[in-house]
């Protein structure tokens, strides 16, 4: 007999009951800030695909951290422009590129700033691709020593944990021992686990001027339509010692990440990618949709499906509106 027993009205009827008995909460330190660095000094040049992200001289980058630190934001992630590209990719791995300084700026001046560090070739490679090719194939194994090389360069400059994104088996094992050898047993890594091939990244490959120049990324990146295979990933990554996992993107991945979350027994990540903050903001620009709201009712869903964190350009609008009580 569930009416008119039940009325579930009844905890809907007022903000103060609706928010005592809400069973999803954003909070600032579980986002995880995307930023582009690039290796001038001072600079801030606007994205024209990604409206309010910038690619930022180091200067900047540590300004633009500190304004994210008072936010209470989590962590940032850090991404880099080189000034050259070529072949291997080498800009990722030279002990003064773009990434290390950042880090050792940012560590210079923030103290209590958590820095992440994406690990990945794609750049950094002139042709684009997320590790060493020969002709268009893309080798596995020898990508992976760079990639650890990247790592360990992070590393050595005072990165908090690294993120290898890069899709290539074994990657995860690679930089746990290199990281080993090089005396940073403790150094968490964060494993861009089940990232798909999707088409939602592109406006973060203008972004971060890494669009693959020819093929594309299907051959390493995961098939959308599949699921358990994701699962298989997560399993993978944290057999070969991921202390956190990630799904990639969010939005259209969400029965995934609730998977992932329901069998991992490691903190789960998801990342709000490039394509799906460019949609908001573009409908927003438009004033055909509520910013504030659809923003912080996305970035609930991400959490409610299981993340634990959220990558997410959104980061510093979301913590403001978050501080000023607004509600998805
Ligand atoms: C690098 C990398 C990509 C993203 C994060 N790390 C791009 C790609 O795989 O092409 C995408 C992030 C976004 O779209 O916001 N491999």
């Amino acid at each position: 007999m569930p009416f008119p027993i039940h009325r579930p009205r009844r905890l809907r009827g007022r903000a103060l009951l609706r928010r005592m008995v809400r069973e999803t909460r954003l909070h600032p330190c579980e986002f995880i800030e995307p930023l582009f660095a690039v290796p001038s000094k001072r600079a801030r040049k606007p994205i024209s695909s990604m409206p309010g992200q910038f690619q930022l001289g180091i200067e900047d980058l540590v300004e633009e951290c500190g304004r994210s630190l008072e936010l209470g934001i989590g962590a940032v992630i850090l991404f880099g422009i080189p000034p050259k590209k070529d072949p291997l990719g080498s800009g990722g791995y030279a002990r003064d590129g773009v990434v290390p300084r950042a880090i050792r700026a940012l560590k210079r001046s923030l103290k209590d700033l958590y820095v992440i560090a994406d690990v990945c070739l794609c750049e950094y490679t002139s042709h684009g691709h997320c590790g060493v090719i020969e002709g268009e194939r893309l080798l596995n194994d020898p990508s992976l020593k760079l990639l650890a090389k990247c790592a360990v360069a992070y590393a050595d400059a005072g990165v908090d944990m690294v993120a290898p994104s890069a899709m290539m088996d074994g990657q995860v094992g690679a930089i746990r021992s290199a990281l080993d050898r090089a005396g940073h047993q403790e150094l968490p890594i964060l494993g861009y686990s089940a990232k798909y091939a999707s088409a939602f990244y592109g406006p973060f490959r203008q972004a971060a001027e890494s669009a693959p120049a020819f093929g594309d990324r299907r051959g390493y990146q995961m098939d959308p339509s599949n699921r358990r295979e994701a699962l298989h990933e997560v399993d993978l990554d944290i057999g070969e010692g991921a202390d956190l996992v990630m799904v990639k993107p969010a939005l259209s991945y969400l029965d995934v990440i609730a998977e992932v979350k329901r069998r991992s027994p490691v903190p789960v990540a998801a990342y709000n990618v490039s394509g799906e903050y460019s949609m908001v903001k573009a409908a927003a620009e438009r004033g055909w949709i509520d910013e504030p709201r659809v923003t912080l009712e996305i970035l609930t869903s991400i959490r409610r499906a299981g993340a634990d964190l959220i990558l997410t350009y959104h980061a510093k609008d979301a913590a403001r509106w978050i501080a000023e009580g607004r509600e998805p």
